[in-house]
């Protein structure tokens, strides 16, 4: 039976004949230059895609029809193709067709092994995804260097935010055995360019430093350099006193700064090309350097230190906020913006899309643009802890393309946030679970967090439509109504979660199901009233000059977007304004009004998928179909509860009755 586990690298019989053939045709032999594990690795998916896909065996042969190699070991490479490929850096490939005496092949060439990997999953993509393959002339160059998934996998297994199972990393047989899952793992992230993991979670002890520790993670290390992924770990930065015996962990003491350069050169003694440190830092009783009174910089150039001379590098994340400010939205840029041009060169700082933490809508982070000195990392989350978790299915994408084609103006018109930006986290949607994610769509997000790091201009769409495609079939009767699903899904569960740019609204710590009467918690930010503060006046957060000014922290021509409530986009109004029950929004409804339409609308749309799915069972294999009804079910009840939740808690401040056409819940 299907059970998801594998992917979207599936290699199922293509159906169509007509392709079949073609591709028989020009696929016939390989000859492979070169030896190493990574160039075995992709022989190894080169058959087994193709031979899963048009049941052909693939003989090496020393003029086989696919050849695949760098261009030192291609004598008859021609100059031009030599020019193409000296634009592909050392991750980039080339696929193109080329007639060497008289014969026509398929040439998939890079400059690393790495990058010959990358050019045969590319490869297999196009055959999954039925594209034609007679006249192949494809250069492709990430445009991000650093493409990561960032785990929050505890020592114990247990998974921070996880929804799909435990930790993929079996500490307890490592280093002497490697599940086969390991394997999968990487093969899946080479498929889609993810080139770094961080397997660690952001709040996890300093065990993981510990000699012991560290042979395992090198066990792990080993095999994911055969894939090009790196590794990196996050560090605590109390480790020197947690397990290194000192009475500090004072960024400027010297005892301190010798303990991390030491701590460094034995995890390179073990793997010489880890990636580096991930870190939180004084943000939710996480310790770091403000407890010595130092500045995030000086934590962070004291890491980048110890890590310079192996070519490490340092992500130090700004999730940061406490109860002193009058608005959390702005800590950040508060805390981070003056040290601007004061971090070591290879310090990143890994900023969250929006200000606040991973809402189903946020505007994007002030931070983005603020800093020119300092590259910064977008951090993405893909499991979905405020979005319904593995529960509801949403298709991300749209929401990570939203943000990075946002325009900052911080150079003017045209600065979207993606060129602001030296690399990608995916906060890991990943475990156990036979699936990996839980949901079978939330599979989605992790791909499309892989393909957007790689190449940040492709659409919602494209990557939506790869994906079912491999993921499921390739037959337009099944892709397209399926694609408009994914399309509207994140738009639907803004709608009945938090729409017009509500925030925050989840239950207490878990984040699931609604919370917005939550105002027990002692601290003030972390209770939802916080962030809608609804009265009888009206709902919202007032962040303009007249209320917290948060929106200053953006260029003019953003503010100019937010500022004026009568022409704010109505999906954001609740951001930065305090608006009236009665306040006329753009769709010409009132406030109100529009916050009834929103929930009902929404809801009833989660049932039309509902519906929309099930006339699709004919094309589904009969497991998956079923795990994905089951959940729209929920889906559909918890939308509704979602609707009723928020709406009779707001009426007791609205006063107002339910619209026309709306029933009063109960
Ligand atoms: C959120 C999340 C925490 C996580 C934190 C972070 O607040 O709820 O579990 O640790 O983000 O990103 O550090």
């Amino acid at each position: 039976a299907e059970t998801g586990y594998e992917l979207w690298l599936r290699y199922q019989p293509i159906a169509n004949a007509q392709y079949v053939n073609a591709c028989k045709q020009l696929i016939r032999s390989l000859e492979i230059k070169g030896t190493s594990p990574t160039l075995r690795a992709a022989r190894s998916e080169l058959e087994r895609g193709l031979n899963g896909m048009l049941r052909i065996n693939l003989p090496l042969s020393h003029s086989g029809s696919i050849l695949l190699g760098k261009p030192e070991n291609i004598p008859a490479i021609t100059p031009a193709i030599k020019e193409q490929l000296s634009k592909a850096g050392t991750e980039g490939f080339l696929i193109k067709t080329i007639t060497i005496g008289g014969k026509n092949r398929i040439l998939i060439a890079g400059n690393t092994d790495q990058a010959l990997l990358y050019g045969v999953f590319h490869f297999l993509r196009l055959i999954q995804t039925e594209q034609p393959v007679r006249q192949l002339d494809i250069l492709s160059v990430p445009r991000s260097p650093l493409r990561l998934l960032n785990h929050w996998d505890n020592p114990d297994r247990t998974i921070e935010r996880g929804y799909a199972g435990f930790s993929l990393w079996q500490w307890n047989n490592l280093p002497a055995y490697i599940d086969q899952r390991v394997i999968d793992y990487a093969r899946a992230n080479a498929s889609i360019g993810i080139n770094g993991t961080v397997l660690t979670n952001v709040n996890a002890n300093a065990l993981i430093l510990t000699p012991e520790f560290l042979q395992k993670v090198k066990a792990l290390a080993d095999v994911f350099r055969v894939y090009g992924i790196k590794t990196f770990l996050t560090a605590r930065f109390s480790a020197p006193i947690e397990i290194g015996g000192l009475k500090t962990a004072d960024p400027l003491d010297p005892a301190v700064r010798e303990w991390w350069k030491k701590k460094a050169d034995s995890i390179y003694q073990l793997i010489p090309d880890f990636g580096g440190f991930l870190v939180k830092a004084n943000s939710e009783g996480q310790p770091g350097p403000q407890d010595y009174e130092r500045t995030h910089a000086d934590g962070a150039n004291m890491l980048a230190e110890a890590l310079a001379p192996h070519k490490g590098i340092v992500m130090w994340r700004a999730f940061v906020y406490s109860h002193t400010s009058d608005d959390r939205f702005k800590q950040a840029y508060e805390e981070f913006k003056p040290l601007d041009g004061k971090f070591s060169s290879n310090v990143l700082v890994q900023v969250k899309n929006g200000p606040i933490d991973f809402q189903p809508r946020e505007p994007f982070s002030p931070l983005f643009g603020a800093m020119p000195a300092t590259p910064l990392m977008m951090e993405f989350q893909l499991t979905q802890e405020y979005l319904g978790q593995s529960t509801h299915l949403v298709y991300q994408a749209t929401l990570y393309k939203e943000t990075l084609d946002a325009d900052t103006y911080t150079n003017g018109k045209g600065s979207p946030v993606s060129s602001t930006l030296s690399g990608f986290a995916g906060v890991a949607n990943i475990g156990n679970d036979l699936n990996w994610c839980g949901h079978p769509f939330a599979q989605s997000n992790w791909y499309a967090l892989g393909r957007l790091s790689w190449d940040y201009t492709l659409s919602s769409e494209t990557i939506a439509t790869e994906w079912i495609k491999q993921t499921f079939t390739p037959q337009p009767a099944f892709v397209q109504p399926v694609l408009k699903m994914m399309m509207r899904s994140r738009e639907l569960l803004v709608n009945y979660m938090t729409p017009l740019g509500l925030t925050h609204m989840m239950y207490n710590d878990h984040h699931y199901g609604p919370m917005p009467w939550g105002n027990t918690l002692n601290r003030p930010d972390w209770n939802p009233v916080y962030y809608h503060k609804a009265d009888k006046a009206g709902i919202g957060f007032n962040r303009t000059g007249s209320g917290s000014n948060a929106l200053r922290q953006y260029a003019a021509p953003v503010q100019q977007q937010f500022e004026n409530i009568d022409n704010c986009p109505d999906d954001y109004l609740l951001w930065f304004h305090h608006a009236s029950w009665d306040h006329k929004m753009q769709s010409g409804r009132t406030l109100w009004d529009e916050l009834c339409y929103r929930y009902h609308t929404a809801t009833d749309s989660v049932r039309a998928m509902q519906q929309q799915w099930k006339s699709l069972q004919r094309f589904v294999d009969a497991e998956r179909f079923s795990h994905v009804q089951q959940m729209l079910a929920i889906q559909a009840s918890e939308a509704a509860w979602w609707r009723d939740a928020c709406l009779l808690y707001f009426q007791t401040f609205s006063g107002k009755p339910f619209p026309a056409g709306y029933e009063q819940p109960k």
